[in-house]
């Protein structure tokens, strides 16, 4: 048996080996320094950001796409487009970003979390009605870590409670649900291009929609309020309420360049995927995502639960999650975490101070209705107790040669687990995300 890492023992990932998301390749350069050689940085109709809109409705399948600042932007974009108002209502999953939450807040509309599927990690759909009522405006589901969630069931209550569908497709570029590009799905969808995302542009939103009126709706809200018309002078004459989320040249020169790559790297994630779940499936204490018939999961992120009853280990689950997790990231393991509490546990909707005086919750339609209680929460919070998330280990180029290394640190510690039950859980985890 070999010393872990975490004692002083040789690191089983050799230093340099782990290749930090993105690479930047040379034609993303080249994307880049055209915008700089063009000196058109900005503007309402730019080349850089309507080539993006253009191919990434060609890519999804919409009629229309818009990009904005981030994908919170164009989920705030979305949100006025099929015109939610204040006080209204959006069903959303409790394990997703804030943002899919807090983009309604925005709009002074107030999010409604329903839990999950332990296995998926998907929205619980059966619990999806019970949280209906007549303030309810839209469902926003989240295709969360890259794979889709039951968009089928979700549309179907959707329709049959006559609420808008926005799907949340932040994190999942290119992934299938029975066949089609997620953002085909609602009746408008927004996707990220944050540096992390698997289409990645630095920042950036895209909003994708099939419908003429929620496209003009969504780029009023994204230009301040204002009707572009197109190829005449500006007016600067506001007809409602707006921000300035566009996107901007270099943005959307970046992700142009990345999106010829897209495909080949999802590929890329999904081989990484399956080595890893080959690779470890002896290992009895590691669970992986469910990943139901029909889908086509990305993989922005690659969770591992762990069980270590499974093993004959009578120990406090999320302790051992925890030491385990510090056990390979000395090792040089990427073992994350990727939040840590479900959405309504953040202050943010405990204290429900909002914008100040308690608004959006005490305003005339809602008057403190609302209570985000943990109880209804608990398989995503256990799912955050009891897992760990890899994210940039899987992405092109790493694979194999890397991936070996991590398989090997995995039995590494199991071989150790008297060690590694001893590990010290107040030292600090590398921060997620960062370059390593
Ligand atoms: C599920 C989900 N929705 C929305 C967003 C918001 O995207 P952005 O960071 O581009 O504002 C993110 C970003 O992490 C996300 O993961």
């Amino acid at each position: 048996m070999s010393k872990l890492a975490i004692y002083g023992g040789k690191i089983e990932v050799p230093k340099g080996l782990f290749i930090p998301y993105p690479k930047i390749t040379r034609s993303n350069r080249k994307a880049v320094n055209r915008v700089l050689d063009r000196e058109i940085l900005w503007g309402l109709d730019t080349p850089e950001v309507k080539g993006l809109e253009r191919e990434w409705a060609k890519y999804v399948g919409t009629k229309y796409c818009l990009t904005t600042n981030s994908g919170t932007a164009a989920l705030h974009c979305a949100i006025h487009a099929v015109g939610i108002k204040p006080g209204d209502e959006v069903i959303t999953t409790a394990y997703t970003f804030l943002a899919s939450a807090s983009a309604a807040l925005h709009h002074n509309a107030i999010p409604i979390f329903v839990d999950i599927f332990p296995d998926t990690h998907q929205i619980d759909y059966n619990k999806i009605e019970e949280r209906i009522n007549g303030h309810t405006k839209a469902i926003i589901p989240v295709h969360i870590e890259g794979m889709p969630c039951d968009i089928d069931k979700i549309k179907k209550i959707a329709r049959k409670h006559n609420l808008f569908l926005i799907e949340d497709a932040a994190q999942a570029h290119g992934a299938l649900f029975k066949g089609k590009k997620t953002g085909n799905f609602g009746d408008i969808s927004i996707f990220s291009l944050n540096g992390t995302k698997n289409l990645a542009g630095g920042e950036g939103g895209l909003l994708n929609t099939n419908n003429d009126d929620f496209r003009d709706r969504a780029e009023m809200l994204r230009t301040f309020g204002e009707i572009p018309e197109r190829g005449k002078p500006r007016k600067y004459n506001a007809y409602g309420m707006g921000w300035q989320y566009r996107n901007n040249e270099m943005c959307a020169a970046f992700a142009r360049s990345r999106l010829k790559t897209l495909d080949k790297e999802n590929k890329r994630r999904q081989e990484n995927a399956a080595y890893l779940r080959e690779n470890l499936s002896d290992i009895k204490a590691l669970i992986f995502q469910k990943i139901p018939q029909n889908r086509t999961h990305v993989y922005y992120l690659f969770r591992i639960k762990v069980d270590p009853s499974k093993i004959g280990l009578d120990v406090n689950v999320k302790k051992f999650r925890m030491k385990l997790q510090r056990a390979l990231q000395a090792e040089g393991v990427q073992a994350d975490e990727w939040q840590t509490m479900p959405v309504p546990g953040q202050e943010l909707f405990q204290m429900m101070e909002g914008y100040g005086y308690g608004y959006p919750w005490t305003d005339v339609h809602t008057r403190k209705r609302i209570k985000y209680n943990l109880s209804e929460y608990k398989i995503t919070q256990k799912l955050l107790d009891t897992s760990f998330v890899m994210h940039s280990a899987l992405c092109y180029p790493n694979g194999k040669k890397l991936l070996k290394h991590f398989v090997n640190a995995f039995h590494k510690c199991f071989e150790n687990i008297d060690d590694v039950l001893k590990v010290d859980t107040s030292i600090p985890l590398k921060p997620i995300h960062g370059r390593r």
